[in-house]
């Protein structure tokens, strides 16, 4: 029997900022944005959406009625908690109307929290091949306006729905982790703003990223060429480059693991990073927008969570509707409404209000969940079209 990710949907909020905009209000040389970083755009996130609201927008995009008589875990990635005790994946479960005989409850590693949801929920799927588990990663990036880390933001959420009828990806169950506590990026407790020792935290991200491979490798008799596709956690695309040059040595282009590296960052160079769902977007990209991986292709995950976590692990491309999933995420880019610098810091201002009532505009967002405020220090979600408040 084989379990893995039968469903994958995205969401990100509807406005952008251009990166050669940020880049001249920043007095930078553009191509330091577009080139030595990789980035062309980058999602930002109002205060109408949160993660919650992202992750039900995500969810929303694949899950049938009969998906949510099924699902028996809903385990939510993130590392932009709503709360300090109660899981995003509570206000998930009534905003998307899930049978309440389910497990539901939140994962935090920072990046990694998406992958330790998939782990648990193939594990689980093992022994209750008839049931169905609803994994998110959701976040937003930020390290605050003119800051190193600015060109690096982004947010939005992946929904996976898990099962024994993998038509996405079949997971094999080989995979290699490595952990270390270590500060390369880290998020106070008493600020939105992440800290980050930028340099270092690249340093650490291939470091390992190749201890995490050659384990790999090691453990399962194994070599690169046994690969089609090798995916990233992409915090932004250049870091994938980072990181494949070390196993595929950059003179060598047309290698295949390079032709789908470069159809593997094509949304995350528009939407930057969203930490736990940043792998799963770039798994999007891959499988949405190359027309050389044909099903049945082994492809390799490495995922990494500061602090730090890394997984390398691995699955076999399944036969779905692509064409289906690369409109969908389209349509999600597409739609997006550009900024200019000015609105876009106001915005981002505006989203650091934490009063116990708040009540916020959502009335240019037409995204069908939305936050629409605190109410005694108890959040409000919308359903824009049932007209629900949840
Ligand atoms: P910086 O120090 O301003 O940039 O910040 P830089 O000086 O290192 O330049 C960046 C690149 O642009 C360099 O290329 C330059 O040479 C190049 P590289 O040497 O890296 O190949 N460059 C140019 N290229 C073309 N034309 C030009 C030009 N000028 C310069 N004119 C940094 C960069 C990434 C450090 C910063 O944005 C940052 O701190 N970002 C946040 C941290 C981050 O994303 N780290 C990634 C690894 S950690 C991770 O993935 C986990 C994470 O997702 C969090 C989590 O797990 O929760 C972040």
């Amino acid at each position: 029997m084989s379990v893995g990710i039968e469903k994958i949907g995205f969401y990100t909020a509807p406005y952008y900022i251009d990166m050669v905009d940020l880049a001249e209000a920043r007095n930078q040389d553009p191509n330091k944005f577009l080139i030595g970083i990789g980035q062309k755009q980058q999602s930002v996130i109002p205060p109408s959406q949160d993660v919650v609201s992202m992750a039900a927008n995500a969810a929303e995009t694949i899950l049938t009625e009969e998906d949510k008589k099924t699902i028996d875990m809903i385990i939510f990635g993130t590392e932009t908690g709503i709360d300090n005790s109660k899981a995003a994946s509570m206000y998930l479960q009534s905003l998307l109307g899930i049978s309440d005989y389910a497990r539901a409850f939140e994962v935090k590693q920072a990046c990694y929290g998406g992958t330790a949801g998939i782990q648990m929920g193939i594990n689980y799927l093992a022994l209750n091949p008839d049931r169905k588990v609803l994994v998110i990663g959701a976040d937003i990036a930020r390290y605050g306006l003119e800051t190193p880390g600015e060109v690096t933001q982004g947010g939005g959420a992946v929904a996976m729905l898990l099962s024994s009828n993998p038509t996405v990806l079949a997971l094999d169950g080989k995979s290699a982790f490595y952990s270390k506590n270590i500060m390369d990026f880290w998020r106070p407790n008493y600020t939105k703003e992440a800290r980050v020792d930028g340099h270092y935290s690249n340093d650490v991200y291939v470091d390992f990223f190749n201890r995490t491979f050659n384990q790999y490798l090691d453990r399962y008799n194994k070599q690169v060429t046994d690969f089609d596709a090798l995916v990233f956690h992409l915090p932004y695309p250049k870091m994938g480059v980072k990181a494949l040059r070390t196993v595929v040595p950059q003179e060598e282009e047309n290698n295949p693991l390079w032709v789908e590296f470069n159809h593997s960052k094509l949304y995350n160079s528009l939407v930057g990073n969203l930490y736990t769902g940043s792998l799963y977007l770039s798994l999007i990209s891959l499988i949405a927008n190359s027309k050389t991986i044909p099903a049945g292709a082994n492809i390799g995950l490495f995922s990494y969570g500061s602090g730090a976590q890394g997984e390398f692990y691995s699955g076999v491309l399944g036969e779905f509707d692509r064409k289906l999933l690369k409109q969908s995420v389209d349509q999600q880019i597409n739609r997006r409404k550009r900024l200019t610098i000015t609105e876009y810091e106001q915005m981002y201002r505006s989203g650091l209000k934490e009063t116990a009532d708040l009540s916020i505009n959502y009335s240019d967002d037409d995204s069908r969940f939305v936050l629409k405020g605190r109410a005694k220090d108890k959040l409000i979600y919308l359903d824009q079209v049932t007209g629900e408040d949840k």
